[in-house]
């Protein structure tokens, strides 16, 4: 398994391109099998969760092409097989955002259960207990979830009420409801600039959605769905992980092809941090760590418009290098504090009491040996690598590789003494040659 060697202490200097997000291409991928015309993505990051969603298209009996490496053109005219493995689903959850389409047009889809993960169980019945509301026979069988559509092979319009804000049940019950027949009205819908992102897409594909990035979405049922051309918005996950880069080393970035009003939380929560971030334009921020520098400021993680759980670690780290204590409370996951042991290993001073991690700072952090537990726990450890005296490994960097975008290149791009040691044996991402770019 590959790792990553990062020498601690340089100042980060320069300009980084965010990709596109990883978290808006997989609905938006899911939602191509909507329809057997073709659907072209644009700006699809080049990340191993995209991968593994283009091979389980691809088993479903869908047409994939790779023009350039971030463009997918997907056809799929030709569904024979309804099923998502649990081979699949387990190395990806969100592969379970096929249910929603399958059952939508085919009438049938069977989808291995996800499992847990490293930070939390991460169930869905959410999702099932909605489908059930527009008719659909949902059993579980084996570990597999079994849905059928009512007999007449249509889902029924209705109102779906969340009990709890979920982003792929969202999106789940968004693509589903596209083609029932009559209205669905989705409430205490998620809010996240990625659920806007694939109703954009779905409505250039003729579906008729209003309502979505506010926590009511109504979607009109239409008979079909046709094809379409997309280019999926920046990646505000990879862009807060950049912003915080430059303030933890006391560099100065110029971050491009971003969407600022995506990260307004993340851009004021760091601001209060000491972290002085300048919105250049619609796709650029400038961003330093202030004259004043780094201080303690407390978060608590919520749905959007609050503060992203999928930040959660990251801002951890800014916090072991900020003045004082800083109070950080995870209210979306029940495990996501693993990378906060990793962090004591270095020399941070953390101390968890249940969903709340107490930091206090600054601690010169040292390089050691460390292991990544999960996608943002790793970013999170690249993080202190950078801040540490001397040199870290960080072990199991396949994690990293699901959701950012070579990472090591473009931090390397602003001056980072970080190397990828490439176990050829069981390296995550195909060198770009064998990626098939068609
Ligand atoms: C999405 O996961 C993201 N993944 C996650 O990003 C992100 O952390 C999460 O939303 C929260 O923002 C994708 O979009 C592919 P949820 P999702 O359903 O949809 C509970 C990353 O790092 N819940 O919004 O799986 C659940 O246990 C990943 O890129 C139920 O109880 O998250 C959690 O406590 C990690 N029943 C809360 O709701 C359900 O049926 C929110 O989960 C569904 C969810």
């Amino acid at each position: 398994m590959d790792k990553f060697r990062i020498t601690g202490g340089r100042a980060l200097r320069g300009r980084i391109n965010v990709s596109g997000a990883k978290n808006s291409a997989l609905p938006c991928m899911a939602a191509t099998l909507l329809t057997g015309e073709s659907v072209t993505l644009h700006n699809v990051p080049y990340v191993r969760d995209i991968i593994t969603q283009r091979r389980l298209l691809e088993d479903l009996g869908a047409h994939v092409l790779t023009p350039e490496l971030r463009t997918h053109k997907i056809t799929a005219a030709h569904i024979e097989l309804f099923e998502a493995p649990y081979d699949l689903v387990k190395t990806m959850r969100a592969s379970v955002l096929v249910l929603g389409p399958l059952l939508a047009r085919f009438g049938k889809a069977k989808v291995s259960l996800p499992g847990g993960c490293a930070i939390g169980s991460r169930p869905i019945d959410l999702h099932l207990e909605s489908l059930k509301q527009l008719g659909a026979e949902v059993s579980l069988e084996a570990g597999y979830v079994v849905a059928r559509a009512p007999r007449g092979g249509r889902l029924r319009g209705t109102t779906v009420n969340f009990d709890k804000v979920t982003v792929t049940g969202t999106e789940n019950l968004l693509m589903a409801a596209t083609l029932a027949s009559g209205t669905t009205t989705l409430n205490n819908a998620a809010r996240e600039p990625e659920v806007a992102d694939l109703a954009e897409l779905l409505n250039r594909m003729g579906a008729r959605v209003r309502g979505a990035g506010t926590p009511t979405i109504t979607i009109e049922g239409v008979e079909t769905l046709g094809a379409a051309e997309h280019t999926i918005i920046p990646d505000r996950i990879e862009t807060g992980t950049f912003l915080v880069a430059a303030a933890i080393t006391d560099g100065e970035l110029e971050l491009k092809d971003c969407t600022p009003e995506h990260s307004s939380i993340v851009i004021a929560k760091l601001r209060e941090a000491g972290v002085e971030i300048e919105e250049v334009n619609q796709s650029t921020l400038h961003v330093r760590r202030s004259a004043g520098g780094l201080r303690a400021s407390d978060i608590t993680t919520e749905p959007h418009p609050r503060f992203p759980t999928d930040m959660q670690a990251q801002y951890m780290t800014l916090m072991t290098q900020s003045e004082g204590r800083s109070r950080i409370t995870e209210t979306i996951f029940e495990n996501r504090f693993m990378h906060a042991s990793e962090m004591q290993r270095m020399g941070a001073h953390i101390a968890i009491d249940g969903r709340t991690a107490v930091v206090e700072g600054p601690t010169q952090l040292a390089g050691a040996r460390v292991q990544a537990s999960d996608l943002r726990a790793s970013a999170s450890l690249v993080l202190a690598g950078l801040v540490a005296e001397g040199e870290t490994i960080i072990e199991r960097v396949y994690h990293i590789d699901r959701g950012y975008e070579k990472i090591e290149d473009k931090l390397r791009g602003v001056g980072a003494q970080i190397e990828r040691l490439r176990d050829s044996v069981t390296s995550s991402l195909p060198p770009i040659a064998e990626v098939g770019v068609l």
